[in-house]
This record gives structure tokens, C-alpha cells and sequence, in this order.
């Protein structure tokens, strides 16, 4: 077979760097409505009050996962009302506005898993984004951040916790690549989330006893990787049964830390393990462990397998999917987004997409803070790299995605103020001193391989004595204090005794963007969860609404400018050269006429690419010349279009030829007896018009108008300029439009000597 260049091109592009894949059931590799799902059943004994039959299983063949679903799982007092109503009515009411969030949840509560998949499958992607907008615990969406780094610096972690909360983040995360780092990295990015208004949740992401451990320290205010599996034996692998996760969870919160279990499609056929399930159903069933379990919510939404479904048809909306139904099921949602899912950046922008616009708890799972490869999550799906394309949808389409635009010198002062905070802390605690070299690299650099060098060996022993000794949250509020960061201590202390209050355990609890106290003012934290804050939204003119303050500062990006000083480098004072001597008169000569716009040479008095208007005369003038003609210059006054300004002069015409020139220097060749809108050449591409160009234009006007043979003047095409300019193309032609005046063509006489 020969090739085709163009399939050649198309093999190369971001995409095909991606696996595809046919379902094949029996791996797992099938995203939903796998042959050997389950078909949904529920069968209660009244007499006992125990479920008997969960999807099709009866009580003896339950395996764990059956028995805690059955004991925990699932809500009795609705379970045989839900399950006897169609899925098909569960769906739309999902997708009906008119129909509250609470109606809807009051009877899935009550659905087997199977149940649960049976209702997706009415739904198209388009319902399933309405009904998550709706089904959302929280009012007001919000966005986790990752901040990691490869050298696990703790002056750049500082300062990249301190940045992600100035861009909005509501919790910030870490976790290490080493996992003797986690109690300084925990440390790290507390001291920077906490610089500046404070608020934030942090959590440092590890192994799960020293992760408590962490905790119990005060150093970490959430733990999100409690991970839960849809088969029993998954679940062994991980070491842990529903009921393990279950007293973690307790412990947890029992000390005040705000808890959210992870689960998401693929584990299970990632792990070998899916009996032949679907994705999905099997989800459906950590879902319920979780809520079980007592977690007020899930990261979901595959997380770290998210290639697995991307694989397979349908994989996208699954995970959409998992997302609604963790939401139908009251849990808060961190939706994913988190792990590199594509080459393609079409492909994870489009994705993003349907938890973006519906808005979810947490729009990111971690949206990767940081640069990728400083990113130990594995790589972000989206990065540090992609603030500004991230403002830029938040402002394009008026959706909180839960982060601001901020200024570069915000930015540097934030992340000096937390770097600085964590050199005092290590001075104070005894750890290896971070010097002022590493400081300002922190404050500066791009990533990791910016920051000078520090002693492994000794920061290691550092944290190991750190974890095993008597040092707690209080020694860090107390060293802060001491090297007078007093409005990081206080926060790192109003966080502590938020842990005591609790209230943040409620579901979907974050802290409301704080006001920076003034120095010296204790701060104090507001909760806003699905208790004091709960989504509202049915339809139109309800729910959450991006306006006010908030939709202010998310118009206003540092690119921004005022389109008001955009021309002022066009606009200026009439060319001494040019002058009115009288209306244009009509002439039998051969001759070319060159017909200008109403701002020409006057109002304005350059092309939008800077071009003085009197050396554009000059270029067409010494065209028209070099072919032994003259042409005549007359301004249109009634029109600033420019197929019109040349239709006119061609009226004028002795030999019927005319060039239209506006003032922003886009031109045409204009013969008499042409249609207006028809011509010989135009040059539609101001921005790429030369001088040589003009002077090739005034030629071959001449060449038309003695009647030679022409070879159309070549021009460049750019096709990025109108997309670069088409604010100043409208500005300048708002501005010769001005000029517009029902009077007939004047004619001009052009100064050929400067300064006489
Ligand atoms: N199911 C369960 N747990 C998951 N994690 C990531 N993806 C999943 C999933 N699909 C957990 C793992 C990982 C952490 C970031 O989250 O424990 O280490
Ligand atoms: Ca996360």
C-alpha cells in the first residue's frame, strides 16, 4: 500500500500515542453493562430486618463486600421503594430541574449497586453533567491542588503550597518519593498553606499508619487515600476489609481529621481482580463501602487508572458516571482529573470538561500545582504549565473551576513570605538549616532542578527524629511566633483549634476563602460545607451563580488590557502631506485612481501594522509610476468599507481601474462594470502588507488600466493574524467608520518632498 501523507501526519499527532482498546469482559476491560454484572435485586427478611438477596446473590454466597453492603450499605427504609421504582424515572429525574436533589437521594440511598448502574445506563453524558450540577453537595465548587517536588525541598514546597492558595485552591496535598520525607513535606506544605489568608486543608498522601501518625501530630488536616476496592479480593491484596477502612476512617476523624475515601474505576481489572465485572458495577459497590464506612466522601472518578478507561469505549463517560453517582449518594466528590490521562491536550481539555461546567466538590482531585515532572502523583493531568489556560476557561465560559488569576509580584511575595517561614522553622526545631541562597531559589525558580542541593542523609535523620519525637503542631506555631511569622502561626494555631470545633468533618466542608487578618487579629475560620452551604440548584435562576466579586476577579486576568489605548499607536495628527484641493472630478485618462478611506492620512495615520500611511503612498505611487502612468488620489467619505471605497474610486476612474485603500491598510483592485463586492485582486491580510507589496499593487493597477497582461501580486498568508488582531482590526475600522460623512470623494494632492 502506498502511503498517504495525510495518515502519515495523523499517526504522529498527541492521540496515537494512546492505547485503544476492544472491551474484553472477562479481564475487567469493559466500562459498564459487562455480561457478568449482576442484574439488580433486593430481597429484606422483615422479620430479622436483614437483607436476604443483594443483586441476584441470597445471604449464604455474600462475600465481604455483599455483607457489609447489605449491613451498612444501603438505606432499608427506602431500599424496597427505590428498588421497585423504574431506573428509567430515577434517571430523569436526575435530569429534570423541577425535581429537588434530596427527592432524588432519598430513595438511591435505598439501591443496590446493581441498582445504581441500571440508572446510568438511561443517561447520556449531557444528563449526567445536569444531574451532577444538581446532585453536588456543596453549593459553591472548589479545587484541590498537588504540590510535590522531586527533591522533596521543603522551601519550594512551602512556597508552591503558598502560590496554590493564592490561585484558590481550597486543599492543598502532598506526598513524598521517599517515604521517610513525609512528616517535613507535611510541615512544608502546612507552613505554606497557611502564609497569607490560611484556611486551607493540607493532607500528605502515604502509606496509611504513618499517615495517621502524621495526623495525630496536627500536621495534616485531611486524609483522602483510605482506598477502597470493588471485589473481595482486591481488597485482600490491599492487606484490608471494608471494616478495616472503616475504624481507620473512625480514627481519623475521632481526632478531628476531615476524611474522604478513594476509589474509582480500573483498580480492580488494574489489579487482576474484576471478576469479569464491569468498571462500573464495581465502583458502584466501593460507593457503597463508602458511604457505609460513615466517609462524608469520595475521590473518585478512576484517579490514578484513569488510562484504563480511557482505553475502552465509553470510558469517559463512566467515569463521569462514578462521579454522579457518588454525588447521588451524598458523598462529597473530589473528581478526579488528577493523574496525566492524555498525550492529547484536546482530549484532556474535553474530558475536564464534564465535571468542569456541571461544577463538583472539588473540580481536581490535584490539579497538579506544580511543574509535571516535579509532580510525585505521577505526573498531573493538568500543570503549573496550564494556569493561564485554566483562567482563561473559568473566564470564557463564566464557570468557577475554584481558582484566581494572580499577579507574578503576588506570587513572588507569597512564596518568599512561606519560604522564609520554613528557614525560621528548621533554625528553631534544630532541622538542617535552609540557607538564603535556597530561599530566593525557591521564591524564583521553575522546579526542582533550580534549588540548590541539600543533605539527604541529614534532612532524613531530621525527620525521622521529627516523627518518633515529642515535637507537635505547637512547636511549629511556637517557632513561627518566636521568628515573628505571627499571622502563620495564628492560622497554623485557628487550625488546630478548628480540629477541636469539628465542624470541618462536616460533608464537604473546606474553609471559606479568608480576608487576611490585619497583624496581630486572631483569624477565625468559616466553614462552608453541605450542612451550612448545600447546593440549591433547580434550574434557571437557582443554585450557585458565577457574579458578583468572585466573577469580577475571575475576569480579571494580569493579561487583560484595556482595549481603549489599543489604537494609540494609529492615531494621530493629519499627514501635512496630504491636501484636500476639491471634490474628485471623473476623467477620460489613462490613469490609475487610488482611493483612500475617510481616516486616511488624517484620523489615522498608520496600517495595523505600523506602516506610515504617507509611505504606503509612496509604495503604490512608485508602482503606478514604474509603469509609466500617474494615478490620482481621492478619499471616500461616504463609506469606510473597502470594496465600496474602491467601487467609488473606479467610478472616478479614466480607465476604469482603482485601488480601495483603508486606512488599516487592507486594499483591493477595483475595475468599473464589476460587481461591488466582485473585484480584480484583493488583499484582505493587512498585517502581512509590505511596502513592496503596495509598490507591486500600484504596478499592476497600472498594468490593468494600460490593458497588459497581470500576474496577481503574491502575498503571504498568516493565517494567525486575524485571530492576533481582530481586536485592532475592529477598533481601527470603529475609528475610520467615525469619519463616515455624506459628502462625495475629495480629491487629494500628496506632498512628494517631506518638509516643504
Ligand atoms: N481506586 C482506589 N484507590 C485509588 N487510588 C488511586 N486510584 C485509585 C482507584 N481507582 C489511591 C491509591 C493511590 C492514591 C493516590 O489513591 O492508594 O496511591
Ligand atoms: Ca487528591
Amino acid at each position: 500500500m502506498n502511503r498517504s501523507k495525510r495518515f502519515a501526519i495523523l499517526a504522529e499527532r498527541d492521540i496515537n500515542k494512546e492505547t485503544f482498546v476492544e472491551p474484553w469482559p472477562e479481564a475487567g476491560l469493559i466500562v459498564t453493562d459487562s455480561p457478568y454484572d449482576p442484574h439488580p435485586s433486593l430481597r429484606i427478611d422483615h422479620a430479622t430486618g436483614k437483607v436476604i438477596e443483594l443483586d441476584g446473590k441470597s445471604r449464604e454466597s455474600f462475600d465481604a463486600l455483599d455483607t457489609f453492603i447489605a449491613e451498612h450499605g444501603i438505606d432499608l427504609s427506602t431500599a424496597e421503594e427505590a428498588m421497585a421504582t423504574p431506573s428509567l424515572k430515577l434517571a430523569r429525574m436526575l435530569a429534570d430541574i423541577n425535581v429537588p436533589a434530596a427527592d432524588i437521594r432519598r430513595l438511591v440511598v435505598g439501591c443496590t449497586p446493581a441498582k445504581l448502574c441500571d440508572i446510568m445506563r438511561h443517561m447520556n453524558v449531557l444528563e449526567m453533567m445536569m444531574g451532577l450540577a444538581k446532585m453536588r453537595a456543596r453549593r459553591v465548587p472548589a479545587n484541590q491542588a498537588h504540590v510535590t517536588n522531586k527533591r522533596e525541598h521543603p522551601a519550594l514546597l512551602a512556597a508552591d503550597a503558598a502560590e496554590a492558595v493564592l490561585r484558590g485552591f481550597s486543599e492543598v496535598e502532598t506526598t513524598v518519593g521517599v517515604a521517610r520525607y513525609a512528616p517535613l513535606n507535611a510541615l512544608a506544605i502546612l507552613i505554606g498553606s497557611q502564609t497569607g489568608p490560611g484556611g486551607v486543608l493540607t493532607q500528605c498522601s502515604v502509606e496509611e499508619s504513618l499517615g495517621l501518625r502524621i495526623a495525630l501530630k496536627g500536621l495534616t488536616s485531611y486524609a483522602e487515600t483510605l482506598s477502597v476496592y470493588g471485589t473481595e479480593r482486591t481488597f485482600v491484596d490491599g492487606d484490608d476489609t471494608p471494616w478495616s477502612k472503616s475504624f481507620l476512617a473512625a480514627a481519623y476523624a475521632s481526632r478531628g481529621v476531615k476524611v474522604r475515601f478513594t476509589s474509582g474505576t480500573g483498580s480492580e481489572a488494574l489489579m487482576g481482580h474484576a471478576e469479569g465485572c464491569s468498571m462500573l458495577y464495581l465502583e458502584a459497590r466501593c460507593l457503597a463501602i463508602t458511604r457505609g464506612a460513615g466517609s462524608q466522601g469520595v475521590q473518585n472518578g478512576s484517579i490514578s487508572c484513569i488510562a484504563l478507561p480511557e482505553s475502552l469505549p465509553g470510558g469517559v463517560r463512566a467515569v463521569l458516571a462514578e462521579n454522579l453517582l457518588a454525588s447521588m449518594l451524598g458523598l462529597e466528590v473530589a473528581s478526579g482529573n488528577d493523574a496525566l490521562a492524555s498525550h492529547s491536550a484536546i482530549r484532556k481539555a474535553a474530558k475536564l470538561m464534564l465535571q468542569f461546567i456541571p461544577g463538583t466538590d472539588f473540580i481536581f482531585s490535584g490539579y497538579s500545582a506544580v511543574p509535571r515532572r516535579d509532580n510525585l502523583f505521577g505526573g498531573g493531568n493538568f500543570d503549573a504549565e496550564d494556569f493561564d489556560d485554566y483562567n482563561v476557561l473559568q473566564r470564557d465560559m463564566q464557570v468557577d473551576g475554584g481558582v484566581r488569576p494572580i499577579t507574578e509580584q503576588e506570587a513572588n511575595d507569597i512564596r518568599r513570605h512561606a519560604a522564609l517561614a520554613i528557614q525560621a522553622v528548621y533554625v528553631e526545631l534544630g532541622f538542617p538549616p535552609i540557607s538564603d541562597e535556597e530561599v530566593n531559589a525557591a521564591v524564583y525558580g521553575h522546579a526542582s532542578e533550580d534549588m540548590p542541593m541539600r543533605d539527604v542523609v541529614a534532612d532524613l535523620a531530621a525527620a525521622d527524629r521529627f516523627l518518633a519525637g515529642a515535637q507537635t503542631v505547637l512547636d511549629v506555631v511556637a517557632a513561627l511566633q518566636q521568628r515573628g511569622f505571627d499571622n502563620t502561626a495564628a492560622n497554623i494555631l485557628e487550625m488546630g483549634r478548628q480540629r477541636v470545633i469539628g465542624d470541618y468533618l462536616q460533608p464537604a466542608a473546606i474553609f471559606k476563602p479568608q480576608a487576611q487578618t490585619a497583624t496581630g487579629a486572631r483569624p477565625v475560620f468559616r466553614v462552608s460545607s453541605a450542612i451550612n452551604g448545600p447546593n440549591d440548584y433547580t434550574g434557571p435562576g437557582t443554585g450557585y451563580r458565577v457574579e458578583g466579586k468572585r466573577w469580577e476577579e475571575m475576569q480579571n486576568l494580569p493579561q487583560v488590557k484595556s482595549p481603549r489605548d489599543f489604537i494609540a499607536d494609529q492615531i494621530g495628527g493629519s499627514s501635512p502631506r496630504l491636501v484636500e484641493i476639491g471634490a474628485a472630478k471623473t476623467s477620460v485618462q489613462r490613469e490609475v485612481i487610488l482611493a483612500v478611506g475617510p481616516g486616511f492620512g488624517s484620523a489615522l495615520n498608520k496600517t495595523i501594522n505600523g506602516v506610515d500611511h504617507e509611505q504606503v503612498l509612496e509604495a503604490i505611487l512608485t508602482g503606478v509610476a514604474r509603469e509609466g502612468l500617474t494615478a490620482r488620489i481621492v478619499k471616500v467619505y461616504q463609506s469606510s468599507d473597502c470594496a465600496y471605497i474602491g467601487y467609488i474610486g473606479s467610478q472616478l476612474s479614466g480607465s476604469g481601474i482603482a485601488i480601495g485603500l483603508q486606512s488599516r491598510g487592507t486594499t483591493v483592485i477595483h475595475k468599473r462594470g464589476l460587481a461591488r463586492l466582485n473585484n480584480l485582486e484583493l488583499f484582505p491580510q493587512s498585517p502581512s502588507l509590505t511596502l513592496q507589496t503596495y509598490e507591486l499593487i500600484g504596478r499592476n493597477a497600472a498594468r490593468y488600466a494600460k490593458g497588459e497582461p497581470v500576474k496577481p501580486v503574491p502575498v503571504q498568508v498568516d493565517n494567525w493574524a486575524r485571530l492576533r488582531l481582530i481586536v485592532k482590526t475592529a477598533l481601527l475600522h470603529r475609528r475610520e467608520t467615525d469619519e463616515v460623512r455624506d459628502k462625495p470623494p475629495a480629491e487629494l494632492l500628496f506632498n512628494w518632498e517631506p518638509d516643504v
